[in-house]
């Protein structure tokens, strides 16, 4: 009697096992056909600079899509071609960073400027694949998509073939599952971009461009979710170019144990001018160094409007055992 019940509970968890692998196996190519946002590159110098200001200083594309051979230049704040290669290897699987240059072979040559701003906007690649969440900028202003797209046109083209993604297991699971949609705006984005010393222009920046809560937040490890306060600060934060650290992106609220509480505004701008202190650190100062005044106190005026959140991380840096 015991075995028959024995052999009947195996047999149904076989059973669930084999269709839930061909669940996962039928969601492994899904395509999705989100709407192409109007976006035409501009020639205008003043719209290819914004795209310049954005790309360089606040959203720091080149942390991710820079040329590999030249992350040292990258990291001292050499403008470095935007070549792609970089490969994250995690849980998930190897994921590597896309050739944004305009080589028509290996880059963006071939894609519509429409393609480009829906991968950004939508989420959703020129292929139709629903993207891995590394690019969480849907919010960026329809302004600040055409700056974006004219200013990666004017760059040289780079011929640098990027293999495609290889996935795990687990890679292929959350690809049928928690990552199966696109993910798209959270809510309509402006179409002019804010401007100023303000909340307003802060927000704009530390959520939609600057992505600063995307390091600064607890993630689980596996799925990359966010799982600690917003802007509580992280820790055990992989840098996979620095393998002998982690880090632990501090709190950056004005709670006592926040690092915004030791700083007032013009320390903050001061901070930031001063670029990376901590060699190999994973937040872009270099990019960052460079904003606007202006930028920076709407930053900080930004995060100091936020709930305080109680939680000291410790030290910044931790060396890997
Ligand atoms: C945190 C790292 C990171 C940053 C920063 C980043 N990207 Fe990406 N990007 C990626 C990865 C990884 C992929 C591959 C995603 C995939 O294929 O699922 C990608 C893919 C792309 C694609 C290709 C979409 C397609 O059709 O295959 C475009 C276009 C792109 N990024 C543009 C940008 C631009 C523009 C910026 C700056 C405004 C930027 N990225 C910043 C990591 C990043
Ligand atoms: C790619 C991850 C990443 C992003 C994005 C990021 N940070 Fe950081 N940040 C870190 C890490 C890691 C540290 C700790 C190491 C260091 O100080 O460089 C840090 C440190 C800091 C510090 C403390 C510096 C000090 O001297 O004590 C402040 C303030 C800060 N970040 C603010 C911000 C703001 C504001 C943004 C958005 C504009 C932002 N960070 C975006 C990873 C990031």
């Amino acid at each position: 009697m015991f075995r028959k019940i024995l052999l009947a509970l195996v047999g149904i968890l076989v059973l669930v096992l084999v269709v839930f692998a061909a669940f996962v196996a039928t969601r492994q190519h899904l395509r999705f056909d989100a709407p192409y946002p109007e976006v035409t590159a501009s020639t205008d110098s003043a719209v290819v600079a914004r795209g310049h200001y954005v790309v360089r200083n606040v959203a720091n594309c080149a942390q991710c899509h820079g040329d590999t051979t030249q992350w040292v230049a990258n990291q001292a704040g050499a403008e470095v071609p935007l070549s792609g290669g970089f490969t994250w290897v995690i849980p998930p699987g190897s994921i590597h960073a896309r050739n944004l240059t305009p080589d028509e072979e290996t880059g963006i040559g071939r894609f519509k400027d429409g393609a480009i701003a829906r991968a950004l906007r939508h989420g959703v690649g020129s292929d139709g694949r629903a993207l891995l969440p590394f690019m969480e900028m849907q919010g960026l202003s329809d302004e600040d998509l055409v700056a974006v797209v004219s200013y990666l046109r004017t760059q040289p083209p780079v011929h640098n073939l990027v293999p495609a993604h290889s996935y795990t297991l687990l890679g292929n699971v959350l690809k049928a599952t928690m990552l199966a949609n696109p993910v798209g705006p959270s809510e309509t984005p402006p179409q002019q971009s804010p401007h100023g010393a303000n909340v307003e222009n802060g927000r704009y920046l530390v959520e939609k461009v600057a992505l600063c809560w995307a390091c600064h937040t607890q993630r689980d490890e596996k799925t990359g979710a966010l799982v600690g306060p917003r802007f509580g600060g992280a820790t055990n934060f992989i840098e996979p170019a620095d393998p002998k650290h982690t880090w632990s992106p501090p709190n950056i609220t004005s709670d006592s144990t926040g690092r915004l509480s030791t700083l007032s505004e013009d320390d903050f701008v001061a901070r930031f001018r001063l670029g990376r202190i901590l060699p190999g650190s994973p937040m872009p100062w270099q990019g960052f160094s460079r904003m606007s005044e202006d930028d920076l106190r709407a930053i900080y005026l930004y995060l100091n409007s936020l709930p305080p959140v109680k939680r000291d991380v410790g030290p910044p840096m931790v060396d890997v055992k």
